[in-house]
């Protein structure tokens, strides 16, 4: 398609977009009255409407049922979390029964890790992506620590190449050579937070499994944002946050999946609690645990109602919408962002660099060469809300669910006066 960076343009694609009915289902704050351009759906998705009847039925039955609301709400609380598995599974590509909700995302990889970092003294060490989001890299470090390896020994990471912004997957897959049968798990995030770069997931698995290391990935940028396979990529096990493209709201719980062929195995190291165990049984009190025949097992607790009933808030969008249609939207609107971007930079003789390779989701990050701190002061008064990354980075995650392409326009505009007004 050939773009222009006309209002007219951008509202044409607007009149034409199937899914602009969504964006009237978020909330939208407002910066001097106007609702703001939202480009950090990266960060936290906004707040679907739908979100307070979901909590308020909660609210409403803890008022009026207590106790008894585990067996008689609306949604009993019981069995609550069931609800997720299989709008969760279609998102990330999975069985029903591979996936589960259940505390947050580094919790989860940490109890993951449980089951799929078993380091021996040959086999230890981890291959993750150089400068992977900090909490990874301290998860990391620590489980290293905790079975008693040194993690500067133990963890490999992928650097780019000299002068390059992304990784290349031809050199992820070279070092996993190199390390074979020294390798315990590769672990890295299925998009990059800092670049936006989505990783060859099917291939790195792949080539993980050739050398015999399991496979994990933290998807907190990918799950809603990105189209994956999980089980037919054959990953051994995932988490993601639910906050971001997911929209449940800040904090809230994280979905986990665990491979089909781990499940049922009363034999896997894994910590337990009452949550995971037989649900037919539960409630029996009995003293030895037998596991959920699905990912539940790996589940402790029973859920936070209170957060997961966002989650379902949320869900519900996605099984309307479906990633196909999301994605679609996803491409054409993440290029004409790419497009005014570039048309502005030629305009005002700025040097922008997007630094976010082709093999991409929503998300462009920009390197602002020569501007800086104060133009994202600036878009932030205007009610352009993006985000900073040190050392000059802002990213920009043009949400399809409630982005339109006028804010794409309209995002130019604003850039376009803060440079030649500076
Ligand atoms: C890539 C990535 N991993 C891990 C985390 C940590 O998530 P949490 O605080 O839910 O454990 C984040 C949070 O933004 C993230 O972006």
């Amino acid at each position: 398609m050939q773009f222009q960076n006309s209002l007219q343009f951008a509202q044409q694609l607007d009149q034409q977009d199937k899914l602009r009915k969504y964006r009237e289902e978020f909330n939208f704050p407002k910066v001097n009255d106007k609702e703001v351009i939202y480009f950090t759906g990266n960060s936290l998705g906004l707040q679907p409407k739908r979100t307070e009847a979901y909590v308020n039925e909660v609210m409403n039955d803890w008022k009026e049922l207590a106790v008894e609301g585990h067996f008689y709400a609306k949604k009993p609380w019981w069995d609550y979390h069931e609800r997720l598995a299989e709008p969760l599974s279609k998102i990330v590509g999975a069985k029903k029964e591979e996936i589960t909700v259940m505390n947050t995302l580094t919790v989860n990889l940490h109890l993951l890790m449980v089951s799929f970092y078993r380091p021996t003294l040959k086999r230890f060490k981890i291959l993750c992506e150089e400068k992977a989001f900090p909490s990874d890299q301290y998860m990391l470090a620590s489980q290293v620590k905790f079975h008693g390896f040194d993690p500067e020994e133990a963890i490999v990471t992928i650097k780019k190449r000299e002068g390059e912004h992304f990784w290349r997957t031809e050199d992820i897959i070279s070092k996993i050579e190199e390390f074979g049968n020294e390798l315990a798990l590769v672990l890295i995030g299925g998009v990059n937070y800092y670049n936006g770069q989505v990783f060859d997931m099917e291939a790195i698995t792949k080539a993980g499994h050739m050398v015999g290391a399991k496979v994990g990935w933290d998807l907190a940028h990918a799950a809603g944002n990105i189209k994956m396979e999980l089980h037919n990529w054959n990953v051994d096990f995932a988490a993601w946050c639910s906050y971001k493209y997911m929209n449940a709201g800040p904090g809230n719980a994280s979905g986990v999946f665990v491979h089909e062929k781990y499940l049922g195995k009363k034999d896997i190291p894994r910590f337990e609690g009452w949550w995971g165990h037989n649900k037919e049984r539960r409630f029996l009190m009995e003293p030895h645990f037998d596991p959920m025949p699905n990912a539940e097992a790996w589940q402790l607790s029973n859920a936070p109602i209170l957060s997961v009933a966002p989650y379902l808030a949320s869900l519900s969008l996605f099984e309307e919408v479906g990633m196909n249609e999301l994605i679609e939207k996803r491409i054409t609107l993440t290029a004409y962002l790419e497009f005014v971007l570039t048309e502005i930079d030629k305009e005002v003789s700025s040097t922008f660099e997007i630094i976010t390779p082709p093999e991409r989701g929503c998300q462009l990050s920009v390197f602002l060469h020569g501007e800086g701190r104060s133009l994202f002061d600036y878009l932030m008064k205007e009610g352009v809300i993006v985000d900073w990354r040190e050392p000059n980075v802002i990213r920009l995650a043009p949400v399809p669910f409630y982005c339109s392409f006028e804010d794409m326009y309209r995002f130019g505009q604003i850039l376009k006066k803060g440079i030649l007004t500076k």
